[in-house]
């Protein structure tokens, strides 16, 4: 899976985003060790914090069926009808992708478009993480 495709997927899943409270609406597409791609959108809700965000909702799609072990996540995000700009993953987000991942290797890919991204390894946004060898 190259990263554009990956990318086109996340702007597939952005169009399901249901955020009509802050009108930014955000795609990921998740792509895991068996090359099974996974996809998910924000979803708020009129309680707030009831809302999830797009990589949650791809990492629990994917989990949900009976995936647990992650490669790399293309995420896009942005407001309606406005330019795109990277849109990093919140720390909570970061946490769940730890938890099926090894963060030295799974990448994050964070894009404006098909061809306009960044990349990170899971490592550089959440060093020294806790995961579950902790425990
Ligand atoms: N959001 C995501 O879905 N992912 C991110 O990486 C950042 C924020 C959502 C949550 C909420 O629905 C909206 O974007 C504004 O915070």
């Amino acid at each position: 899976m190259d990263d554009g495709k990956l990318i086109e997927m996340a702007f597939q899943g952005r169009k399901r985003a249901y955020a009509p409270y802050s009108r930014f609406f955000v795609g990921a597409a998740l792509l895991c060790e068996d090359g099974s791609v996974f996809l998910g959108c924000n979803i708020e809700n009129a309680s707030y914090p009831a809302g999830n965000c797009a990589e949650r909702t791809a990492v629990f799609h994917a989990v949900s069926e009976g995936k647990r072990r992650l490669k790399a996540i293309a995420i896009v995000g942005g407001r309606e009808g406005q330019d795109m700009d990277y849109c990093p993953p919140c720390g909570i987000c970061r946490q769940v992708l730890r938890e099926f991942c090894d963060p030295s290797r799974f990448m994050v890919i964070l894009a404006k478009s098909k061809s306009e991204y960044q990349k990170f390894t899971l490592d550089q946004l959440l060093p020294h993480s806790f995961g579950p060898e902790n425990l």
